[in-house]
């Protein structure tokens, strides 16, 4: 079958639907490629990168007419005109908010699939243009509130003097807030989050946050994501945010229900309260905003110096990266709906993930899908936890027992050395001294620097292997086993502490 590349119509949008990596795969699949001639310069690929890719560069009239057309943004009405019939088209629509949109798209005999649409299970993740969009968003919001910021993120100590680290509030911890928490720590700066989900926190920490609990519980929707959230959580949450607004440089709202306006989180008393020069990025502004007075798509400075980021095409702002990721996500949509990698499309509404995708077949209205159970939900409360079986607890030694070995430990000693012949007595002491200092020092290390400690015994058996180098060239055979085993032994520590050490290295290196 042959695919289009469509340019985008939508004022602003800089994205475009496949990059010639994406549709060199798109070509391994069967397909055939065309782009509209310019569809991905915005993006900064160019038509020589897609004709060496393998597509053909076209006209608009060209694409538009081909079997699947791959878009980014809904169709407008003279667009839906263009298709052919029988075609499929692939783009964003946002089905549950335009219904008549959807009623236009199946007034014609064509099968189209939103990609805003994808259940939101684990086995669709690498389709999910929401997510790989929210992603590039959370990001960007770290970067515009920089770029606004007058001051470091990071804290410095520098010759002029000490720099405080920025902080930074970002509320709603789903994916855009994940990866604004990611992007700011990076950056250097403290950053607290909060979200009426619980189980966000250890994800928070993880990529380096602080999780401010709201000591109320809240609700959860069965599908995994966030419900309206309680009076109670609201009144408990705005209180924290009063506070923080008054003490933090930096808020990121990201806050959504999903079909629900955007829930009002920073009102204009908690702007007003802040530090002149904060900044708030708010990524619902869209959604009728988590900030009071933010306006979408605009940037507003209150009276009291802080500056509002309404911005709606965050993902937008980084085409490039947002291209290439919407493209694999249409790559592996297309890699469902090929199962014989022949060119051919295959749809089974049999599949959730087509299913839920599905917006129009051939002409009819598929809109809405069945509920899919999402596995962003929380497990069921486990069981009651079974009464614990009695651990045995080891009894401590006892001080007869205790103050017997020593004798017999101390009474051994002074046989060995009285009767034994030189010089083993100075080597016995040697190593029982050595036995128990040993014992002592590494018992009392933390188990969680055992490993570490690794590092340090490296150079105890580098010690080793130096003495018993100097003995395995001696005349005794028995003296030479034993040195030749020691040699083994201290080297298999060094070198199994250094591959160790590596690998925890590598861990905290970046790249
Ligand atoms: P979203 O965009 O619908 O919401 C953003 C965040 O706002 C959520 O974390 C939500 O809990 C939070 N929020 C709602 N009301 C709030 C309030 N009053 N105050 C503060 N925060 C509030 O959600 P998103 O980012 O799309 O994903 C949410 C969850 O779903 C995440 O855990 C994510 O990992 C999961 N997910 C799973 C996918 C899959 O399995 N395919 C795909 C995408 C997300």
């Amino acid at each position: 079958m042959k695919i289009g590349v469509v340019a985008e119509s939508t004022p602003g949008e800089t994205r475009v639907a496949a990059t010639p990596a994406t549709v060199a795969k798109l070509i391994d699949l069967g397909y055939d490629v065309a782009v509209e001639s310019g569809a991905g310069e915005k993006a900064s690929f160019l038509d020589e990168g897609y004709a060496e890719a393998g597509a053909t560069v076209a006209s608009a009239d060209e694409v538009w007419g081909r079997d699947i057309v791959l878009k980014i943004n809904a169709p407008t009405s003279e667009e839906i005109g263009r298709l052919a019939d029988g075609s499929y088209l692939i783009s964003m629509l946002a089905p549950g908010l335009n219904p008549d949109l959807v009623d236009e798209l199946a007034a014609k005999p064509i099968t189209v699939l939103a990609m805003d649409a994808v259940p939101r299970i684990s086995r669709a993740q690498s389709l999910d243009v929401l997510s790989s969009m929210a992603n590039i968003a959370g990001y960007r919001a770290v970067v515009e509130a920089a770029h606004t910021f007058g001051r470091f993120f990071t804290g410095q100590v520098t010759a002029a003097g000490k720099v405080p680290p920025a902080t930074v509030l970002v509320a709603g911890a789903g994916v855009a807030g994940l990866a604004a928490i990611g992007a700011a720590s990076s950056l250097g700066a403290v950053v607290r989050a909060m979200d009426p989900r619980p189980e966000v926190a250890d994800q928070v920490k993880s990529i380096g946050g602080e999780f401010i609990e709201v000591d109320v519980e809240s609700e959860m929707g069965s599908d995994g994501y966030a419900k309206e959230t309680t009076d109670e959580y609201n009144r408990r949450a705005a209180e924290i945010y009063s506070e923080q607004a008054a003490e933090v440089d930096i808020i990121i709202t990201t806050a959504l229900i999903p079909g629900k306006p955007a829930p009002r989180l920073v009102t204009a008393a908690d702007v007003a309260s802040m530090k002149p020069g904060s900044v708030i990025v708010d990524m619902a502004a869209a959604q009728g905003g988590n900030v009071e007075g933010s306006k979408p798509g605009e940037v507003v400075v209150t009276d009291n110096d802080v500056t509002i980021i309404g911005y709606t095409d965050l993902a937008g702002r980084l085409p490039t990266v947002a291209s290439q990721l919407y493209g694999t996500n249409v790559v592996n949509l297309m890699k469902l709906l090929t199962p014989e990698k022949d060119g051919q499309v295959v749809l089974d509404l049999e599949d959730v993930v087509q299913r839920g995708m599905t917006v129009v077949r051939e002409g009819e209205n598929l809109w809405p899908p069945p509920p899919v159970s999402v596995s962003a939900a929380p497990t069921k409360p486990m069981p009651a936890v079974k009464e614990k079986e009695p651990v045995v607890e080891k009894q401590p030694m006892t001080q007869e027992r205790r103050f017997t070995l020593i004798g017999i430990g101390v009474l051994a000693l002074f046989l060995i050395n009285a009767y034994a012949p030189d010089p083993l007595p100075q080597h016995f002491t040697v190593l029982v001294l050595a036995v128990i200092i040993g014992y002592y020092v590494i018992g009392n290390v933390h188990h969680a620097l055992h490993t570490p400690l690794m590092s340090v015994t490296n150079a105890i058996s580098g010690i080793i292997v130096v003495g018993a180098v100097l003995q395995v060239v001696g005349d005794d055979p028995a003296t030479r086993i034993l040195s030749f085993v020691a040699i083994l032994l201290a080297s298999i520590n060094i070198f199994g502490g250094f591959a160790v050490t590596r690998r925890m290295l590598s861990m905290f290196s970046k790249g």
